[in-house]
């Protein structure tokens, strides 16, 4: 949510800061801007507008050479959407100028406190630090007067900072917020996540929270918020940018859509050799002792991790329950005796789960986070961390990550579970199920035929049922049709209030023992108008049924029933013309509570 960039060195800090915002717009994109030095009037120019950063590089096309620069590009908190709210923000006199991705809870409080006789501009709660460091900086050395700062915040922050009076720093600093550094033979670049930094940076140091550094052309100090010196730890970068770009396809999503078979095969790779699983021990063992495993998420890893509440029960004698993050921070629910936390994440950044993580860890319990990041905050403070290895995921709508999510959790199930199932094999059988579904997809005619509607049904039972939760949340954030994904069996109960003439009832059909139950609630909205068709599993297939799938595990069939429901979404949104990567008021990384 918000990404920023800072780039000191020896090339044009322009270049490489738009690069990194382009690369890391899909944290949020409601405007962008950039500050640069400007040698002539000794001051930092800054340049914002809402929109997006595609209209930063037409305007500041005759921007000269500067080799400090940080930029931002926007998911809005506070303040609505406009230029003036847009990052950087500048102190009164200008001497500071700030970009931040977080949330100042306390914003109001200290300008209450602070800052009664200083006329802000902007409705943020991002100027209120610039305001603060440069009312401290009167008595205050800048580095006491940041940190002075910091630790009058509640919130959360990362934030570049940049001093007109000496334009040859960038201060940093991060509380909750993801922020990394990184160094190349060209300079030191500053950013939320590493995509910022391919091409510019050989090697990264992801910063831990309450730390504060000083980038400088010669090189980068750390320091605590007391100012005592720390080290860095840097490790290489491994990303490069075959990773980052759209390839053949118009869009990232169709990309990493495509990329689900490979995606489920490198997981296969790289948690087993040859039959013998990676997964550390240990891992296991602490799930193997704890009495009920507690899956934490939200959005679309929580659907995933709904699967894999179904796969462990199924395949072993543990109890799971599943929540929501946001909701457990707040409403924690009365705990087992020996708990055990698996936090499902494709970013490891997201707000609300890291308020559970902290809780977890002030009771000293034991954590797992499954995500595709890490790097990533929930990766490094969780007890165990398990990669989900499916490549950046670009996209704002997440597909691939959900089905690497899934086969994670189904690769723990079959390491604490008896059966003898050969889940190497298995997966790879899904594997070539999506590769052949996808080559011969026909799910336009389908979308042009049935999605004309604004609502839509998903229905299913079982499995399908939590991937119809899956199917409507991807469909309605990017094709913005509303829609709800229902227990096929509980649509009587009140929702088919709703079914009139023509809309939509999309029944997901995987297993053989309820496939005459769904195939009646489908009936039964069918008899009240409903436009119904079927995605199905070879082993269920009925005369007339639309999308066929070749048969996978039985309880591996998630992975393959929400492909058409993902390709639903995508050309549901490409006929209306939206956006599809970055569809209307989302961020990728959802930093915020
Ligand atoms: O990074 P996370 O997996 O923790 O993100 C959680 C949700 O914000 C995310 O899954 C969201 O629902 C998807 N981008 C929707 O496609």
């Amino acid at each position: 949510m918000c990404g920023i960039v800072g780039f000191i060195g020896n090339k044009n800090a322009k270049d490489v800061v738009l690069n990194g915002l382009t690369r890391l717009e899909y944290r949020g994109y409601d405007s962008a801007g950039l500050s640069l030095f400007n040698s002539r009037y000794q001051t930092f120019d800054v340049y914002k507008d809402e929109g997006r950063v595609q209209k930063l590089v037409d305007s500041t096309k005759n921007a000269a050479f500067s080799n400090i620069g940080i930029g931002h590009t926007r998911w809005a908190t506070h303040g609505r959407v406009n230029k003036e709210n847009s990052h950087p923000h500048y102190s009164q006199t200008r001497r500071f100028i700030i970009v931040h991705n977080g949330v100042i809870e306390n914003y109001q409080q200290l300008k209450d406190q602070y800052l009664r006789n200083t006329i802000l501009t902007s409705e943020t709660d991002t100027e209120v630090i610039a305001q603060l460091i440069e009312t401290f900086s009167q008595t205050l050395s800048v580095e006491i007067a940041i940190t002075t700062t910091l630790k009058l915040l509640h919130g959360s922050y990362a934030l570049l900072v940049l001093d007109s009076n000496d334009p040859e720093k960038i201060y940093a600093a991060k509380y909750k917020s993801p922020l990394i550094v990184g160094q190349g033979v060209d300079g030191i670049t500053v950013a939320s996540d590493l995509m910022a930094l391919i091409g510019y940076s050989t090697d990264y140091h992801a910063l831990d929270d309450k730390t504060f550094l000083v980038a400088r052309k010669e090189g980068i100090r750390l320091f605590d918020l007391n100012n005592e010196s720390l080290d860095l730890h840097f490790k290489p970068i491994e990303l490069d940018d075959q990773d980052t770009t759209k390839g053949e396809y118009a869009h990232y999503m169709m990309k990493e859509i495509h990329e689900q078979p490979s995606v489920l095969r490198r997981i296969v790779t790289n948690y087993y050799e040859k039959e013998k699983s990676l997964i550390k021990s240990e891992i296991l063992e602490s799930i193997k002792s704890s009495d009920r495993l507690y899956i934490l998420a939200a959005g679309t890893s929580m659907h995933a991790g709904l699967i894999g509440k179904q796969l462990i029960e199924k395949m072993t004698s543990i109890p799971v329950e599943v929540h929501i993050a946001s909701e457990f921070a707040y409403q924690k629910p009365l705990l087992s005796k020996n708990p055990m936390f698996i936090l499902v994440t494709q970013s490891g950044e997201t707000a609300d789960l890291r308020a559970c993580l902290v809780l977890i860890n002030q009771h000293h319990y034991k954590s797992l986070t499954i995500t595709n990041v890490p790097t990533s905050t929930l990766a490094r403070e969780a007890t165990y961390f398990l990669e989900l290895y499916a490549g950046p995921e670009i996209a704002v709508a997440s597909t691939k990550a959900y089905v690497a999510q899934v086969a994670v959790l189904s690769l723990i199930a079959h390491e604490l579970s008896n059966q003898s199932i050969d889940i190497r094999k298995e997966l790879s059988i899904a594997a070539t199920s999506i590769e052949n579904f996808l080559s011969s997809e026909e799910i336009l005619p389908l979308v042009r035929e049935y999605l004309t509607r604004r609502n839509c049904f998903f229905i299913g039972r079982g499995l399908d049922y939590h991937v119809s939760l899956e199917a409507a949340l991807k469909l309605k954030e990017i094709s913005y049709i509303q829609t709800e994904g229902f227990a096929a069996g509980e649509l009587k109960h009140g929702t088919i209030a709703l079914i009139e003439e023509g809309t939509p009832v999309i029944a997901l059909i995987s297993d053989p023992k309820i496939n005459n139950n769904t195939r009646s609630n489908l009936k039964e909205v069918q008899a009240r108008g409903a436009k119904t068709f079927r995605i199905v599993m070879e082993s269920c297939k009925q005369d007339g049924d639309e999308v066929i799938l070749e048969n996978v595990h039985p309880l591996l069939t998630p992975l393959v029933m929400v492909v058409p429901t993902q390709l639903l979404a995508y050309y549901a949104a490409l006929e209306r013309s939206y956006d599809i990567d970055k569809p209307r008021n989302l961020a990728k990384s959802v930093t915020v509570e």
